[in-house]
C-alpha cells in the first residue's frame, strides 16, 4: 500500500511542488497520475523512491514510512519499486540481458539465477531475440521495453513510470502502456504519470489529477478495492 498522509514539499527556490496532499493506494491498483506540466507530478515520484523528502507530512510505502528511513534502508525500499522513465536511462555500453542482468548483479544475485530471471522477463516484454543488441540498436519502444524488463525483474510490489511514453509514438505508447496492463494484471500495483489524455481514456482507469501541488480530482476507482 501507497499512502500520503498530508505530504507538503517546497524547493529550496520557493516552488511549491505539493501542498498538504493526501492519498492512499491499494495493493494491486493501476493508477494514473496527470495534471499540468509543474502541477507536481515528478515530485509525488521523487517522494516515493526518497530521492526528495517532504518538508511536512509522511509518505509509506508497505512497511516502510520513506520520510522517516534511515539512509541504510534506502536500497531495500527501492527493491520494492520498480521504476522506469521517459528517456529509458538505459546503459549505453551493455546489451540489453546485460542491462536486465546489472539489476541482479548490484543485489548479488546468483549468476544461475539471473540468466533465468533475465531470460523470463525478456519473454515477457518480447524481445527474446534482442538480448544480445545495444540499446542503440534498438527503437525506442524496444528501449522502452528494456527498461520496463528491468525495473520488474527483482519482482518489485510496485511500478513507478514518469511520463514511460513521453518519447513514443502514439501506437508504441499504446503497446507500452498495454505492457503496464499486463504487468498489473500479475497483481503488482502500477502507478503511472501521464500527460496523455488518449492513454487516460484508453485505460479507463483511476485517474488523479494534481494540480498546483493539490490533488484537484481523483475519480476513486480504487474504492472498488475497499469493498472487495
Ligand atoms: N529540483 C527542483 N528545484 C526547484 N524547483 C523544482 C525542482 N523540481 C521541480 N521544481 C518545481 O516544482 C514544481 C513541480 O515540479 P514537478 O517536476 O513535480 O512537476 P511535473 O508535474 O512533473 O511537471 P512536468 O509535467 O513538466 O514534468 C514546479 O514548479 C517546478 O518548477
Ligand atoms: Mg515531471
Amino acid at each position: 500500500m501507497i499512502e500520503f498522509k498530508n505530504v507538503s514539499k517546497v524547493y529550496e527556490n520557493g516552488s511549491v511542488a505539493l501542498d498538504d496532499v493526501c492519498l492512499n493506494i491499494h495493493d494491486g491498483e493501476f493508477v494514473l497520475v496527470c495534471g499540468h506540466s509543474g502541477a507536481g507530478k515528478s515530485t509525488l515520484f521523487k517522494l516515493l523512491t526518497h530521492e526528495v523528502v517532504p518538508d511536512s507530512g509522511s509518505v509509506i510505502v508497505d512497511e516502510y514510512e520513506v520520510t522517516k528511513m534511515r539512509r541504510s534502508r534506502i536500497p531495500k525500499l527501492r527493491r520494492k519499486l520498480g521504476v522506469v522513465f521517459q528517456d529509458f536511462r538505459l546503459l549505453p555500453n551493455k546489451t540489453v540481458a546485460e542491462n536486465i542482468a546489472f539489476a541482479l548483479e548490484v543485489i548479488e544475485e546468483k549468476p544461475k539465477v539471473i540468466k533465468e530471471k533475465v531470460a523470463h522477463v525478456l519473454e515477457l516484454v518480447g524481445l527474446t531475440d534482442k538480448a544480445n543488441d545495444l540499446p542503440e540498436d534498438l527503437s525506442g519502444g524496444e528501449q522502452q521495453r528494456v527498461a520496463i524488463a528491468r525495473a520488474i525483474v527483482n519482482r518489485p510490489t510496485v511500478l513507478i513510470a514518469d511520463e514511460p511514453t513521453g518519447n513514443l509514438d502514439p501506437t508504441t505508447s499504446k503497446d507500452i502502456v498495454d505492457l503496464f496492463k499486463h504487468i498489473n494484471d500479475f497483481g503488482t500495483t502500477v502507478v503511472m504519470i501521464t500527460h496523455n489524455m488518449d492513454i487516460v481514456t484508453y485505460l479507463n482507469k483511476r485517474v488523479i489529477e494534481l494540480k498546483d501541488g493539490r490533488i484537484q480530482s481523483d475519480n476513486m476507482r480504487g474504492a472498488e478495492f475497499n469493498e472487495a
